[in-house]
């Protein structure tokens, strides 16, 4: 018999996009649910870098959940050594200092953002996620597999196998959210419009524990990148022995030829990659898990068909290149959920909603063909070292030493490698791909303001900007009591919010005025001396391209809707017209 549930959002999926989605709409008072087909979350490592952006999400979430994350990370001083060996007990032949921690990055890194980058496996981020959106209001049903939808006018109704009494259930919502991974049956089934494609490559993950502190600990790293014969074959640009826990259990990642069989990963298979990789003949590991899987280059150019979502590996399926994975699903769901909310809260038209797609779907392009670029990057690297002529070990092993001679050939072949190695840093320091998201769409008004070209690479280097789509810069702020806050942290939190200086206190009363008029909370803080909040350093007043009187008008999710140089003749006209017109009132 067939049972029907009703909740306003169904989430398909508790991974990071899911998970993140759940507890934001929590927050945010919107009932919701989410369904997951397997018992529990996440049961191996898989993503971990966790990016500035992705640590904003959680600090929006709340202080406890953002020190939970830490809590349980490796933090970012233990992330930085990205060495290429031969084996980790063999020769080094490079080094680059990765994820922030060279000294001029940790200053772009510090001066970006009031989180900080760090490790956190998927097995910790998911339960931190799931508990947020469970004790804030949502409804779970695990060992629940999501089989088909059908949509109409009012709502979404989805059924589901409940896997314990093997009953079909059907669930009626008001939107539906695909976030279940990258082989997504909600995708599949809305048919949304995808390029690239699917298994580009074959690879394995081989999860084990053992203490290798005395080949790491000097050189503390989240990445040992291993060359040895084969390495470039399939896989993600070169053999990779990863942190998962320092020092004591590691992911090996390890290609294969996705033009032949997927190999059988048995124990002895398992234990012998990880002692070739490690490079000890005697290495006894405890293996905890051993899977294959191929590497994908595939992205949806729309994510939406009517009152259904899809996000997270859903929509962009990729390899871990860059680490960008997760934090992109996480950052999808901050897009999507204010959005949602404001709509079930009658504040926003559905239209509102469109703007997601037109946001999201530049940024799975852009990250899809970023990881993918990021695995042929490793091609110099093997070319400097003679590696990429085949897999003669003899021819290869030549190649390496020849790099140490005192010849015009040698030190030719010495700056090749280390120019090969500073490349990577599009992949292993690629700050602008991680903060410089600047949207265009329904959902900012621009009033014909020319976007600021960028100064410096935007792949690599994160530039601060109030134009509107853009993300709020942040710098710190003090509150009257001395208490140094963000602006990010006085925005956010599933309001829309404006900022202004002296002068631009009628900013404050039109604000009020629509608030009331549109039945929209909207915050207002006053920044200047003996205002709400002091800008001692001046660091605001070089941020916000705005005069004193100017505002800055920022969506719960951090990114400026709209912004005026100088008090506008009619500041009430002004924020009607563009709020009506983001809200699609
Ligand atoms: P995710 O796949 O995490 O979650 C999907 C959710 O949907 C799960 O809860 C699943 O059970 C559920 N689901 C699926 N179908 C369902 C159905 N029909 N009914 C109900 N529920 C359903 N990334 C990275 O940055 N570094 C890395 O090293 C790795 N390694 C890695 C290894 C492996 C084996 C995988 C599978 C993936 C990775 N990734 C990775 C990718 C990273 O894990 C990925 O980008 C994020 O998990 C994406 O999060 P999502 O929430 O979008 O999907």
């Amino acid at each position: 018999m067939e049972t029907e549930y009703k909740t306003d959002v169904l989430i398909v999926g508790t991974g990071p996009a899911g998970g993140a989605t759940g507890a934001l709409l929590s927050s945010y008072g919107i009932s919701n649910m989410m369904i997951n087909r397997y018992r529990w979350l996440a049961n191996t490592p898989r993503a971990h870098i966790t990016n500035q952006r992705t640590m904003e999400v959680l600090r929006d979430l709340g202080q406890s959940v953002e020190e939970e994350a830490y809590l349980h990370a490796t933090s970012q001083e233990l992330m930085g050594n990205n060495v290429f060996c031969e084996s980790l007990a063999g020769e080094e032949l490079g080094r680059m200092r990765s994820w922030g921690t060279h000294p001029e990055s940790m200053a772009e890194h510090l001066l970006s953002s009031p989180c900080r980058m760090n490790d956190l496996p998927q097995t910790f981020m998911e339960p931190i996620l799931f508990k947020t959106a469970c004790s804030r209001g949502s409804e779970t049903r695990m060992s629940t597999e999501y089989l088909s939808h059908e949509q109409d006018a009012d709502g979404v109704t989805t059924t589901c196998r409940d896997r314990l009494s093997g009953r079909e259930i059907r669930i009626r919502s008001k939107y539906l959210v695909g976030a279940d991974g990258g082989n997504s049956a909600v995708a599949e089934h809305l048919g949304l419009p995808f390029e690239g494609k699917m298994g580009v490559g074959g690879s394995m993950n081989i999860l084990f524990r053992a203490d290798l502190s005395h080949l790491v600990a000097h050189r503390p790293s989240v990445l040992y990148w291993v060359m040895q014969p084969g390495a470039d074959v399939g896989g993600i640009g070169m053999g990779l022995v990863r942190m998962v826990r320092p020092w004591n259990e590691w992911l090996i990642v390890w290609g294969y030829d996705i033009n032949e069989p997927a190999p059988d990963v048995t124990p002895e298979f398992a234990q012998g990659v990880a002692r070739q990789l490690v490079g000890d003949p005697e290495l006894e590991i405890e293996l905890l898990s051993a899977n294959v899987w191929t590497v994908n280059d595939m992205f949806a150019t729309h994510m939406q068909k009517d009152r259904v979502f899809i996000m997270g590996d859903a929509a962009h399926r990729h390899p871990p290149s860059n680490g960008l994975g997760s934090n992109t699903s996480i950052q999808d769901g901050f897009n999507l959920a204010w959005k949602l909310a404001a709509v079930l809260k009658g504040q926003a038209g559905p239209g509102l909603l469109e703007s997601y797609s037109e946001e999201r779907a530049p940024v799975a392009r852009q990250i899809v063909t970023r990881a993918n670029k990021s695995i042929g990057e490793f091609g110099p690297i093997f070319e400097a070292l003679g590696m990429d002529g085949g897999v003669d070990p003899e021819k290869i092993q030549r190649n390496i030493s020849a790099r140490a001679d005192a010849s015009d050939a040698a030190e030719a072949q010495r700056a090749a490698l280390r120019k090969a190695i500073e490349l990577k840093s599009y992949e292993f320091d690629c700050h602008g791909v991680e903060m410089n998201q600047r949207y265009a769409s329904s959902a900012v008004v621009t009033d014909g303001q020319t976007e600021p070209a960028f100064a410096r690479d935007p792949e690599l280097h994160y530039q601060p900007t109030t134009w509107p789509g853009a993300r709020l810069p942040h710098v710190w702020l003090f509150a009257r009591d001395g208490r140094k806050l963000s602006t990010l942290d006085i925005c956010g939190h599933g309001r829309f919010t404006l900022l202004t200086g002296i002068g631009g206190e009628d900013w404050a009363e039109a604000a009020g005025q629509i608030a009331d008029e549109l039945g929209l909370p909207l915050d207002v803080h006053v920044i200047g001396p003996r205002r709400d909040y002091e800008d001692h350093t001046g660091d605001w007043a070089r941020a916000r391209e705005i005069r004193d009187n100017g505002c800055v008008l920022v969506r719960p999710d951090h990114h400026v809707a709209w912004r005026s140089e100088t008090l506008s003749g009619d500041a009430a006209q002004d924020l009607r017209r563009v709020l009506t017109s983001i809200l699609n009132r």
